[in-house]
């Protein structure tokens, strides 16, 4: 079959997924397929009834790509595509309907709130250490870090959105797992010297992972069963990846859900891919099983 691989886009997460877009269409190619990579920009219908894929490969990040937009385009033009469907896809990366939906599902979340981006500049609107974030981007762009008062509120720039999340920052280490169809592939222990920001997701050597995570018993299990429950309570397809925080000195209570990842990052420093490898499924399979779990 002809498989058209979505990338770039004009996201904040544009060059990720240019990385990720390739790493696909290369393994895509691995694997036997007839591979087309497309640049989504504007002219994508048009491009689209030119190359008549039999399937889509979704490897966009961010606004347009992973929030329901392409999604619902390739619903309207009857071509299968990988990944989670429009209403997931737009639940998972609004953060706030997100965290509603963890909340009905009895998954421990951190409190939060949205506010203006101006009143944000202007006064502390909960008590530091908090982070604000926009509400609907990923790969930490625009995360700022509020870590006490005595600097005073934020200067957030102008790129940021007029809504934005404010979240309570929960200390500890940082864990993540993938879903992969129904099953939870593995916990990882991301370990940086400061911040997980977006020099440590993507530069190699960023950030050191610990797959399988050495973690107690009952920290792997939760971090599983939840990362499991978000995926589903968000109606997920396919590929996610569900990001936690754990403060290890409170136990079980101390894990919290910090968001799920409806296009996670398919790049040689992500995560979904090393938790896969390490459940056996090399990359070329995890492309094609996406690609046989295509639908629309
Ligand atoms: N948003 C990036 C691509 C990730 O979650 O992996
Ligand atoms: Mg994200």
């Amino acid at each position: 079959p002809k498989v058209a691989v979505l990338m770039g886009g004009p996201s904040a997460e544009r060059e990720v997924s240019l990385v990720s877009g390739r790493e696909c269409a290369e393994a895509l190619r691995v694997a036997g397929y007839h591979v087309i990579p497309l640049d989504a920009g504007t002219d994508l219908p048009a491009r689209l009834l030119e190359a008549a894929p039999d399937v889509i490969f979704n490897a966009l990040h961010g606004r347009w790509g992973e929030d329901g937009c392409v999604q619902g385009l390739l619903e309207w033009m009857r071509i299968p595509y990988t990944h989670s469907g429009v209403l997931a896809s737009a639940l998972a990366m609004d953060k706030e309907r997100a965290k509603a939906a963890y909340v009905a599902a009895g998954l421990p979340v951190v409190p939060s709130m949205l506010a203006a981006r101006d009143e944000v500049r202007r006064r502390h609107v909960m008590p530091p250490p908090y982070v604000v974030k926009p509400y609907n981007e990923g790969s930490s762009v625009g995360v700022y870090l509020v870590t006490d008062g005595t600097n005073g509120p934020p200067q957030l720039d102008a790129q940021m959105p007029a809504t934005v999340m404010v979240e309570a920052f929960v200390p500890g280490r940082e864990l993540t797992v993938a879903v992969l169809g129904d099953r939870a592939l593995c916990v990882t222990d991301i370990l940086t010297d400061g911040w997980y920001d977006y020099d440590a997701k993507y530069r190699p050597g960023g950030s050191r992972h610990v797959c399988p995570a050495e973690l107690p018993p009952e920290i792997t299990a939760a971090c599983l069963d939840y990362a499991l429950r978000a995926h589903r309570a968000l109606g997920c397809r396919g590929l996610s990846r569900t990001d936690f925080r754990w403060d290890e000195p409170r136990g079980l209570a101390g894990l919290v859900l910090l968001e799920t990842n409806t296009q996670p990052g398919m790049t040689p420093t992500s995560l979904a891919p090393e938790q896969a490898l390490a459940q056996g499924i090399d990359f070329p399979a995890l492309c094609r099983w996406l690609v046989e779990d295509a639908s629309c």
